[in-house]
């Protein structure tokens, strides 16, 4: 079985798609880049598409519902000569992507979606899929005429998310539906919906699926690839300590080659400070891997406070093994002019 790391935007750039890989996933996505940013020149959003050395194979997926920017998009994205597929999101259900057009929008409208693959695949020699979901509600499912325009405008591939965007993302994951889409395939099924342990992995394996894709469950778990590839009981005690403590620390120091990188081939795109980019990813993704542990309360509401490197530094500290330098500056940004502004 493949497991792969869902998209999510806002967490799954390259500093966390590395940590995925080197702890077991096969496969893993860009967060969603807008095909109309790309097409109207924004260099924010080309960050989205910046890889680390080491990352293993990355899909890029593009939201969009103009088949000529998902062209051009498709266009440079092929250019870069960096991801191995390119990926359509048509099922996002956030307000604003919808309100525009865009994901899950575009699941009542399969011919939409049909011209928008055959503008990507005119435009890419890279394999091209599709992720979406069951249908729109429950009284209306879609999920064939989708696996219809999927393989019809000759993608290599479907994601289907087990839920309704009615449901957004809670609720049942309708494994039942995803069989049946599998009975129905010609092309490789990648099944995705709340999916957080060995037995929901293999609830998911029944219905036949090529691969499975994790979500939510691999921010605060992404050692969960790796687990569930051999099979292993969820860590806990000293084992688990000294896996999130690793994470942390492993996470921290991609993100500081990923800050240095985008300040290096954007630099004209006012990147945040380290300090402030490392902060904003600790207090809404890294934190998670202290969960339990006590004092992690405190931790998280010191966060609120922390402004600098060094305040993260000595809040981090007690979670962390104390021979062990907490955070690994590269070599040339130790304690030197540049952290001191960082951390300013
Ligand atoms: C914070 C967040 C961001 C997401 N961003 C994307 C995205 O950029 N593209 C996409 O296709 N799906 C996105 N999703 C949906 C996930 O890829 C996945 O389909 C969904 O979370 C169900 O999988 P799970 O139950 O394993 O989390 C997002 C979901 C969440 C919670």
């Amino acid at each position: 079985m493949k497991y792969v790391l869902a998209p999510l935007a806002d967490y799954t750039n390259a500093a966390f798609r590395r940590l995925c890989h080197r702890l077991g996933a096969d496969l893993t996505y860009t967060e969603m880049v807008s095909a109309a940013a790309l097409a109207h020149g924004s260099s924010p959003t080309r960050h989205l598409l910046e890889l680390l050395p080491g990352e293993g194979p990355v899909a890029c997926q593009l939201f969009g519902h103009n088949p000529d920017e998902l062209a051009f998009a498709a266009r440079e994205v092929t250019a870069l000569r960096r991801f191995v597929s390119i990926d359509l999101n048509a099922g996002c259900p956030m307000p604003r992507i919808v309100q525009g057009g865009d994901g899950a929008a575009m699941i009542r409208n399969p011919q939409l979606i049909h011209d928008c693959l055959n503008a990507i695949r005119s435009e890419t020699d890279l394999p091209v899929t599709l992720k979406t979901r069951i249908g729109p509600s429950p009284d209306k499912v879609m999920m064939l005429e989708l696996l219809d325009v999927a393989e019809s405008t000759g993608c290599a591939g479907i994601t289907a998310h087990g839920r309704f965007t009615s449901q957004k993302h809670g609720g049942p994951v309708h494994l039942d539906l995803i069989a049946e889409l599998v009975r129905h395939a010609r092309i490789p099924v990648t099944g995705n919906g709340g999916i957080s342990d060995l037995p929901s992995a293999e609830l998911m394996a029944q219905t036949g699926v090529a691969a499975i894709m994790i979500g939510r469950a691999a921010l605060a778990n992404p050692w969960l690839f790796g687990d569930l590839k051999t099979d292993s009981e969820p860590p806990s005690g000293d084992v688990l300590v000294r896996r999130q403590n690793a994470v942390f620390q492993d996470h921290v120091a991609n993100l500081i080659e990923l800050h240095a990188q985008l300040s290096r081939n954007f630099p004209d795109d006012h990147v945040p400070a380290l300090g402030d980019y490392l902060l904003g990813f600790v207090r809404t993704h890294l934190f998670h891997y202290f969960k339990g542990r006590p004092g992690v309360g405190e931790f998280r509401r010191r966060l609120n406070e922390i402004r600098t490197l060094a305040e993260l530094q000595s809040a981090a500290a007690p979670f962390l093994a104390q021979q062990m330098p907490i955070i690994r500056l590269p070599q040339d940004r130790r304690g030197g002019a540049e952290e001191s502004r960082d951390c300013g």
